[in-house]
């Protein structure tokens, strides 16, 4: 058996697709329920939301569709929102250079990558070319 030091329990499970621009404004509303659920104060489900928000673009506008898994997780006795973003789209090229920001084949800010992970607790990353690309975060309600 392989227990994990910090292992993180998943207390709920909800899958959302998305595909079109619409998707962006229905994900991140389930995300702000779910932070407001838990009791984050203001700032901290800004920044979830935010960044939920960011990646739910990513997967729309440039592999066109996947989908978020919300979930509540637990922590030994923290409590927090993991969110992650699945897309078998073309995967990143240049994984370092998207995540320095100022990066972007869409031509428009290239800060939604580098300005999301600012603003979680945890952000995880995993892309291949012609496969997809696969981007986890979590965010940890203040006790
Ligand atoms: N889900 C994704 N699939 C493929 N490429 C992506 C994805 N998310 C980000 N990228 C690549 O990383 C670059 C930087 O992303 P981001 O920082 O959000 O800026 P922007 O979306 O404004 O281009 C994008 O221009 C794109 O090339
Ligand atoms: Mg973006």
């Amino acid at each position: 058996m392989n227990v994990e030091p910090d292992a993180v329990e998943s207390l709920s499970r909800r899958e959302m697709p998305i595909g079109s621009e619409d998707d962006v404004v229905v994900v991140r509303r389930a995300v702000r329920a779910l932070a407001q659920k838990r009791g984050f104060n203001a700032f901290a489900s800004a920044a979830l939301t935010t960044a939920t928000s960011e990646l739910t673009r990513n997967v729309w506008v440039h592999a066109r569709k996947g989908i978020a898994i919300l979930e509540e997780v637990a922590d030994g006795g923290r409590i927090g929102v993991r969110v992650t973003f699945e897309d078998e789209g073309p995967g990143i090229v240049d994984l370092e250079r998207a995540l320095a920001g100022g990066f972007s084949t869409a031509r428009t800010m290239g800060l939604g990558l580098s300005g999301s992970r600012r603003l979680v607790d945890a952000f995880r990353i995993d892309s291949a070319v012609g496969r997809g690309t696969t981007v986890e975060i979590v965010k940890w309600k203040e006790p």
